[in-house]
């Protein structure tokens, strides 16, 4: 296993490349499960999420690769297997997105039900209601999920839970409702920019889908869906944890192919900190003076603010001159962070949902453990502005989300080394 060493205090400066987003990749990854022809899909980030969701499709009968151009090209071979296995999905809960593109194409899928994660529980109640509503008959035979229909029938989906819609639950019963016969409804869809993605490529496709990015989304159930070629959006939560990497040291960096249409709301906060954010071309210059202002940060469904960058604004607000206020509504549990950085020298106190962040001056490198994927990038946030140096273990969460993380802050001038541990 890999660690990262970083020895704070380097403003970062320069221009960073915004990849392509992680989860739009992935549930587009999955939908290709339900096209017949090839479909080519550019921009997707070499990340380890994308490389274990490829072997999971591989072994559903889905040919992946990434040809010279680094473009991933899908073409379903085989509908035999429809078994994605504990193994494979306790690594990844994402891999729950091929549970509708199964049921529609080939009438049964059989997922292993996600346990918990390091961000709290994964419950996919919602999506086997959608599932339900469809037509599908569900079944729990020893932690795997079996779903199976003759036909499926459009309906009214409601997919509001108890912490707001789900993304990929939304995800899951939108790509089985484009072959279901007749129309589906999907009331308090989620309305995340990845979810859209998920949407413009089943239309490309040949779906019929309209209202995706609203809660409302209905989806005319077509034949067939071709495959096509499709570009996956900038990644809205890279974008926003280089910003914060920019504001954390102080620095002056431009993100290029960066949709600052999609951060609205993380912009808001930085505003109100104190961070410089401007609109430049096709992306955005952020830049920060030392002083930072607390500020209140409450995590929401998407347009709010978005419980992937609670974390890194945590790292954040350690440096306000003052007391702040970060409440997580989306996974009450996904503080795995705060102790982390408390070794660190910030002074978090967790109260349920919500962590009073108390400014401190200055935070000091310690060796620190890095747990799930947006709690390790706001470690190596810490990190880049801690005074001294900072060891990070078991750095392959980060690996998960961020493409070679640490070659693109070395860019901006980080001094941030990758080791053996
Ligand atoms: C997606 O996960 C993202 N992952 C997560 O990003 C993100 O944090 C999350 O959406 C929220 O925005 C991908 O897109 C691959 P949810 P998802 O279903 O779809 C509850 C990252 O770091 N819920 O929208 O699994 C659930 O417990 C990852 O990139 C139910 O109650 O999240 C949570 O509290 C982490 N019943 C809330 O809804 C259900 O059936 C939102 O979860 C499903 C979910």
């Amino acid at each position: 296993m890999d660690c990262f060493v970083i020895t704070g205090g380097n403003r970062l400066r320069g221009q960073v490349t915004i990849k392509g987003s992680k989860n739009a990749a992935l549930p587009i990854m999955a939908a290709s499960i339900l096209t017949e022809g090839e479909t080519v899909l550019k921009g997707v980030p070499e990340l380890a999420d994308v490389e274990h969701l490829s072997f999971i499709l591989e072994k559903l009968g889905v040919a992946v690769m990434r040809d010279e151009q680094r473009n991933i090209r899908l073409k379903v071979e085989d509908e035999m297997n429809c078994l994605a296995e504990y193994e494979l999905v306790r690594k990844m809960r994402a891999s729950v997105c091929v549970m509708g593109p199964l049921l529609a194409k080939r009438r049964y899928a059989r997922v292993s039900l996600p346990g918990g994660c390091n961000i709290g529980d994964r419950p996919i109640g919602l999506h086997l209601q959608g599932m339900e509503a469809l037509g599908g008959e569900t079944e729990l035979v020893s932690g795997d999920i079996h779903v199976k229909a003759k036909r499926l029938k459009g309906a009214e989906i409601f997919m509001g839970g108890p912490f707001g819609s789900t993304v990929l639950g939304t995800a899951n019963v939108m790509m089985a409702a484009c072959l279901a016969e007749g129309t589906t409804v999907i009331e308090s869809a989620a309305c995340e920019p990845e979810v859209v993605d998920l949407a413009d490529y089943l239309n490309a496709c040949g779906a019929g889908i309209t209202g995706h990015g609203t809660p409302r989304i209905t989806i005319e159930g077509v034949k067939s869906l071709h495959g096509c070629e499709y570009t996956v959006i900038p990644d809205r939560i890279e974008s926003g944890t280089f910003m914060v990497a920019a504001a954390i040291t102080n620095g002056d960096v431009k993100l290029a192919n960066c949709r600052l249409d999609h951060l609205l709301a993380v912009v808001d906060r930085l505003r109100a900190i104190g961070v410089n954010v401007e609109r430049d071309g096709d992306g955005a210059q952020i830049s920060s003076s030392r002083h930072l202002e607390p500020v209140s940060v409450t995590t929401q469904p998407y347009p709010g603010f978005p419980t992937d960058l609670q974390a890194q604004f945590m790292a954040l607000l350690s440096l306000a001159g003052g007391n702040s206020i970060v409440t997580e509504k989306i996974f009450p549990d996904r503080f795995v962070h705060v102790a982390e950085l408390n070794r660190m020298g910030a002074r978090l106190r967790k109260e349920g949902p919500t962590v009073i962040v108390e400014g401190v001056k200055q935070l000091v490198g310690a060796p620190v453990m890095a747990s799930d994927l947006r709690a390790s990038a706001a470690l190596v946030m810490a990190g880049l502005c801690a005074k001294g140096q900072t060891k990070i273990a078991r750095v392959y969460h980060i690996d998960r989300g961020y493409e070679h993380i640490e070659e693109r802050l070395t860019a901006l001038g980080a001094d941030i080394k990758r080791l053996p541990e």
